[in-house]
């Protein structure tokens, strides 16, 4: 019968995250970008493909030999025509274009203006022969210029890959307009050459699109699949599954976990919660971000093990503490046997520490060591050690890309783990303590907790009005997003 009732449970415990990890049983991070989010998105590539767009030279050089009524056969050339500027005056994006994961993108109504050399020569053969030749500039002007891309967007080996599905651009009308003596044969020119240089315009601009978008890809691929965050840990930026296309918004998932950076050690198993991440009809800003309390835990784990959650402390803001005389009351056969003698705490966490998420506050429990050492005529004596749990109640923040966060004590507890100065009770000690948590150990934690850890989202990008909610075992955190470029 135990045995029956032990396999239910792990049945229980194993099956729901097992069809989980087809989707994202790894993913600890989601990222949703919500419509204005990829609205955001679409017009900072355009305004990104315009700016890396132009000046560009188009290629070709054009030439013609055209028949003029009664004046005869004149050459004419067109050479080294420059696109300028190009504006777009509106664009669309429309995400898992007909369900086939692709990504369109429309501009329409763009506008250009073009520059070029215009040539031409004029041989007669008559009685008095003779030749003219002259050349000029002349600016173009593109109006009605419609741009449709087709973005394939796949899920590739814990990153994304972008590919140039369709592109083409459109050219409705273009104007020339000719400087210098040309005008006579402005029409001949229009009929020799329009066609060719918008046909030119077309096939030259939707080339550099596509060009454009490969770049953007290998660029992607060349992002770190971990990000560092100091020289103990990293954040695994890991893809976990595709993109998952939701309405008018779009959702990634991150492994999200911190790693060790020199054992390489992947990270024991962390079970995340099944309530959903981030939904998009609550989400108003751009970007929405959640974090599984796993990350923090994973950060926690990460950070004990490479024993830096250790803390030798010398100076305190009243320093008398710090010295044998303090305790002569309180502990007075420390003041007995090192009489006068200055003191140090080695402090140490005992497990890594585990943080808990619930909707209105965060709360961590630390179990630490705390031995006492004296400092007798440069020996480092250990006198004692006190057990110290605890618990406190914090809040999470976001300074500029980063997510810190602000611990506050709520109670604790002392007891003695051994003493090789005899038995004291932990009562005694109880207030010294609550002044030492209070004065030292809460700030200087604090002070390694504001700056916290770099938030995964693009080099360039910068979150704005961050807000942050907290729901059963994750942080969510809603977010404009402003471009300041790379
Ligand atoms: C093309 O035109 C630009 C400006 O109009 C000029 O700076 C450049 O020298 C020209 N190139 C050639 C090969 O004529
Ligand atoms: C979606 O599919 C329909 C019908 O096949 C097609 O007419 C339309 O052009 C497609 N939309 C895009 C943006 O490709
Ligand atoms: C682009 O827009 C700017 C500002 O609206 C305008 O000054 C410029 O002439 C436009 N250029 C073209 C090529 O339409
Ligand atoms: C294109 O338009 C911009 C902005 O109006 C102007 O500064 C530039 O001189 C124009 N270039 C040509 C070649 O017309
Ligand atoms: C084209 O025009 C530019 C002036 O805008 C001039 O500097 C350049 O030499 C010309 N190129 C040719 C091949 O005539
Ligand atoms: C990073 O995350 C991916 C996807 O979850 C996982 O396969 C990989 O092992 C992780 N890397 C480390 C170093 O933990
Ligand atoms: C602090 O105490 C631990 C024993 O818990 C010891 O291994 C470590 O060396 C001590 N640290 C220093 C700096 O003395």
């Amino acid at each position: 019968m135990a045995t029956i009732i032990h396999f239910i449970l792990i049945a229980l415990f194993i099956f729901p995250t097992h069809t989980l990890s087809q989707s994202n049983d790894d993913g600890f991070v989601s990222l949703l970008l919500s419509e204005k989010g990829v609205n955001f998105a679409k017009d900072v590539l355009i305004e990104q493909a315009i700016s890396s767009l132009a000046p560009l030279q188009l290629p070709q050089v054009f030439k013609k030999s055209v028949r003029i009524p009664i004046i005869g056969n004149i050459n004419m050339g067109a050479s080294n025509v420059t696109i300028y500027q190009v504006n777009v005056s509106s664009s669309s994006i429309t995400l898992n274009n007909n369900n086939t994961g692709e990504i369109s993108i429309v501009a329409s109504g763009a506008t250009a203006n073009l520059s070029m050399n215009w040539s031409y020569s004029y041989h007669s053969w008559g009685f008095f022969p003779f030749e003219i030749t002259d050349q000029g500039v002349a600016s173009i002007q593109v109006e009605g210029m419609d741009v449709k891309l087709n973005i394939g967007l796949e899920y590739d080996g814990g990153t994304l890959k972008l590919s140039p599905l369709k592109c083409g651009c459109l050219v409705k009308d273009i104007a020339i307009i000719l400087d210098g003596g040309l005008s006579w044969l402005y029409q001949g020119f229009i009929n020799a050459f329009g066609g060719q240089i918008r046909s030119a315009v077309e096939s030259t601009i939707s080339d550099k699109i596509r060009e454009g978008i490969l770049k953007l890809d290998s660029l992607l691929q060349t992002l770190p699949k971990e990000v560092p965050v100091d020289d103990i840990a990293s954040l695994n930026v890991t893809l976990v599954n595709k993109p998952l296309f939701e309405g008018s918004s779009i959702g990634l998932e991150i492994n999200g976990l911190f790693t060790a950076k020199e054992s390489g050690v992947v990270s024991k198993y962390y079970h995340k919660n099944l309530e959903s991440s981030v939904n998009s009809p609550s989400l108003q800003k751009m970007l929405g971000i959640s974090l599984d309390q796993a990350v923090f835990n994973s950060a926690s784990d990460v950070y004990f093990k490479a024993d830096s959650l250790r803390w030798i402390v010398e100076k305190v803001p009243d320093q008398s503490y710090l010295n044998t005389n303090r305790w002569r009351y309180i502990v007075p056969q420390l003041y007995k046997k090192y009489p006068n003698d200055n003191m140090r705490l080695n402090i140490s966490f005992s497990t890594p520490p585990f943080l808990k998420i619930h909707s209105d506050e965060i709360d961590v429990t630390i179990y630490s060591d705390m031995i006492i050492e004296v400092l007798n005529d440069d020996e480092i004596i250990p006198v004692a050690c006190i057990s110290v749990i605890v618990k406190a109640s914090g809040y999470a923040k976001i300074t500029e890309n980063n997510l810190g966060g602000h611990i506050d004590m709520e109670d604790f507890d002392l007891s003695l783990k051994w003493s090789k100065i005899g038995n004291f009770h932990m009562h005694l000690i109880e207030s010294l303590m609550r002044t030492f948590i209070k004065t030292a150990a809460l700030p200087y934690a604090n002070s390694r907790l504001t700056k916290g850890f770099p938030l995964p989202i693009f080099r360039g990008f910068t979150l704005q009005n961050a807000d942050l909610i907290y729901r059963r075992s994750k942080i969510m955190i809603s977010t404009d997003v402003g471009f300041t470029g790379s």
